[in-house]
């Protein structure tokens, strides 16, 4: 079962060819981080204008490296959404286009299913009920997944998304874009107790998630004790290293703690994580201790798979026509935003 897999919801454009959802015969990904890093974020508008200078060239690419031509393909994945209604459009319609040329099936694929895939592309995937915290820079949430293959989201973020928070507090200390892997790397060499920014835990018992707060307090931090100086241009009265690690470790016990907690209610065995956030290192580090301390079994992607690829959407697909059978989705399919 060979499939092509496109993604194109926010700033990559991706395609991949896999087999079975297991073998990946290729995985090309063309970043946009160029065109909206003058801006500290992602333009939509400029994103759809490269997608559509992308697509085509990706999906060449992604065919020649796997070494088969179009005609060997049987079907073709393309993200639904959730993401950018005008970058989800360009995937979409070339995987239409595609399609409807080869006369092969559409597969429509969730963009959280794919990330949440991605955990298990070069392991056994465990037994169900697992949890699954999908963390990147549109999305912060838990997933129980069950024995019957679904998916219910059991906790949310009900502001920023962690990912965004990182990406904003970098741009509040002009660090550059994306965020999240310069703070990671600042954060290896500060000090993460220097500086005590608000965990934001909510109500008893929620398993929500807030990040508006910590990226508020790091803004007063800035206002009261200044932004970075740039090098040469005189001395920031604090360690940057030590600012960074101080974030990162508020967002991270977090994301942890909530994690944890919806491991023990739901009592599963089983803990995965997934998304661009996921590639973070403290992160995982925090997780692989604390997994094992309790005898729970962590699944994290590569580093490569965490941020958006089409490898994912692939096997996502593979995944749910094993589950619920070859049902082409129509060529009339819409893009959703939110899903
Ligand atoms: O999954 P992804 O590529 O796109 C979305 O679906 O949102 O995630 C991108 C997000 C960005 O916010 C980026 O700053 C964050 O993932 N990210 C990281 C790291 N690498 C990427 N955040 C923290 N640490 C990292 N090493
Ligand atoms: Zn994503």
């Amino acid at each position: 079962m060979l499939i092509l897999g496109i993604e194109t919801s926010c700033d990559e454009t991706a395609a991949a060819v896999v087999r079975s959802g297991r073998e990946i015969l290729s995985d090309v990904v063309a970043s946009q981080i160029a065109v909206h890093s003058p801006y500290g974020g992602v333009v939509p508008e400029l994103a759809s204008r490269k997608h559509v200078e992308a697509i085509l060239p990706v999906i060449r690419e992604a065919l020649d490296r796997a070494g088969c031509c179009a005609g060997d393909l049987d079907a073709v994945a393309v993200t639904q959404g959730p993401g950018l209604v005008g970058a989800l459009l360009v995937g979409l319609s070339a995987a239409k286009g595609l399609a409807y040329a080869l006369d092969k099936p559409l597969l429509a694929v969730n963009h959280l299913e794919g990330h949440m895939e991605a955990a298990f592309l070069d392991k056994e995937r465990p037994e169900e009920p697992f949890i699954c915290l999908v963390v990147s820079g549109g999305h912060t949430s838990l997933y129980l997944v069950t024995p019957d293959g679904s998916s219910r989201c059991v906790g949310s973020t009900r502001d920023d998304a962690a990912g965004e928070a990182y990406d904003k507090v970098a741009k509040l200390l002009g660090l550059g874009y994306p965020g999240g892997v310069i703070i990671d790397r600042l954060a290896r060499r500060g000090n993460p107790a220097a500086f005590d920014f608000p965990r934001s835990r909510l109500e008893k018992g929620s398993l929500d998630f807030s990040f508006s707060g910590i990226k508020t307090a790091v803004a007063y931090f800035v206002k009261r004790y200044g932004p970075p100086v740039p090098e040469g241009k005189g001395e920031t009265p604090y360690r940057l290293e030590d600012l960074a690690a101080s974030f990162q470790e508020a967002v991270v016990d977090v994301l942890v703690e909530k994690t944890l907690e919806a491991a023990e209610r739901y009592r599963v065995r089983h803990v995965a994580t997934a998304g661009g956030v996921a590639a973070n290192s403290r992160l995982r580090e925090r997780l692989e201790e604390e997994c094992a301390y309790r005898r729970l079994q962590l699944h994290v992607p590569s580093i490569r798979h965490c941020t958006d690829n089409a490898v994912m959407i692939a096997a996502a697909a593979y995944r749910l026509w094993l589950r619920e059978g070859f049902t082409p989705d129509p060529l009339d399919l819409d893009a959703v935003s939110r899903m």
